[in-house]
């Protein structure tokens, strides 16, 4: 099947269309069965979509580490067309025992082997994109941010990116990196706007920035009530003729040409249209409203 081409942003040395999915909606608490996640993630291909985030710990029940990671591997795998342009994202430091929680593990002997194991679920030689998944307090930063730099030495790893990172830990990881930190990844959205100074970091230091749960959270975008809370967004949807999804995704894409939203999806539908955010565009004073809503 020939894929859309979307607008395209940069991730490293790589391009990739300015929306990915995420894969957490399909791993997790209320997901799908196996059929419908594998067409949401051909949906997501078939929309020109270049960039998938999953991790490890996107799973349920302890025996099945690496769930989202299988998934995403088996669907591009089965897609009838070139996938080769599709960069997979994937993360390590966080574990799910099976009761629900999500725990830390940020020892550096743990992600080097947390890192391979995602490698061969994969089924790659060297992951695309590997991001340490979130700090663990029991672990200095830098101890772990330096086995990550070990993976890049080793080639275990192509790209390193972080994940819930404050801007010091920002400026930290790039320095062990020695410059090649290309990704971070934070909660950002119209209702989490908390990460606003780690966007504007990332845009001056050229770093791609990827929003986590951008639409709000798999409750708060199921529940539809995204337009309702925050009805600036809804009628810029209106005006546009597009769901008010698309132009929170094309909001947070007009606020810095490093951001690259990776809204979840567990139904085809969802991704194909958030995917069209990429096309979609804003002025500067429904950008400017929406900022200030
Ligand atoms: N680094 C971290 O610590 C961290 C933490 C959380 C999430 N993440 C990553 O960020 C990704 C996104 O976050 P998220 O999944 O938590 O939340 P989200 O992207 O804010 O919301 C996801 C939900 O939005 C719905 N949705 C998406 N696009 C839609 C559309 N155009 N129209 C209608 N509904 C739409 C989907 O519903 P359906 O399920 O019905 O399709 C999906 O379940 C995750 O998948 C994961 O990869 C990272």
């Amino acid at each position: 099947m020939q894929h859309r081409i979307l607008a395209t942003r940069k991730i490293g040395g790589r391009a990739v269309s300015a929306i990915g999915l995420g894969g957490m909606p399909m791993s997790i608490e209320g997901r799908p069965d196996r059929d419908r996640s594998i067409a949401t993630i051909h949906a997501a291909v078939d929309a020109g979509v270049t960039f998938i985030d999953t991790a490890d710990a996107y799973h349920l029940h302890a025996d099945e580490v690496g769930h989202n990671e299988e998934l995403i591997a088996e669907a591009l795998r089965s897609y009838g067309g070139d996938t080769s342009g599709v960069l997979v994202a994937t993360k390590g430091g966080h574990l799910r025992p099976g009761d629900g929680s999500w725990t830390k593990d940020g020892r550096p002997e743990y992600l080097k082997e947390a890192a391979k194991a995602s490698a061969k679920r994969l089924g790659v030689e060297a992951i695309g994109l590997y991001q340490f998944h979130r700090p663990d307090p029991d672990v200095p930063y830098g101890d772990s941010v330096g086995a990550i730099r070990d993976l890049l030495d080793e080639g275990v790893i192509e790209m390193a990116g972080i994940s819930n990172a404050n801007p010091d830990q920002i400026r930290e990881a790039n320095d062990i990196l020695g410059g090649r930190l290309v990704s971070v990844q934070n909660q950002f959205s119209p209702r989490f706007r908390s990460s606003l100074p780690e966007l504007e970091l990332c845009a001056e230091l050229g770093i791609a920035f990827l929003p986590w749960s951008p639409l709000g959270g798999i409750s708060l975008a199921r529940s539809g009530a995204l337009g309702t809370e925050y009805s600036a967004f809804l009628e810029v949807a209106e005006a546009h003729g597009v769901s008010p999804f698309q132009v929170t995704l094309a909001w947070e894409l007009a606020l810095a040409p490093v951001v690259v939203p990776i809204p979840g999806a567990s139904r085809p539908a969802s991704i194909t249209d958030s995917a069209a955010a990429a096309e979609l565009r804003l002025t500067a004073d429904e950008v400017a409203r929406l900022s200030a809503a």
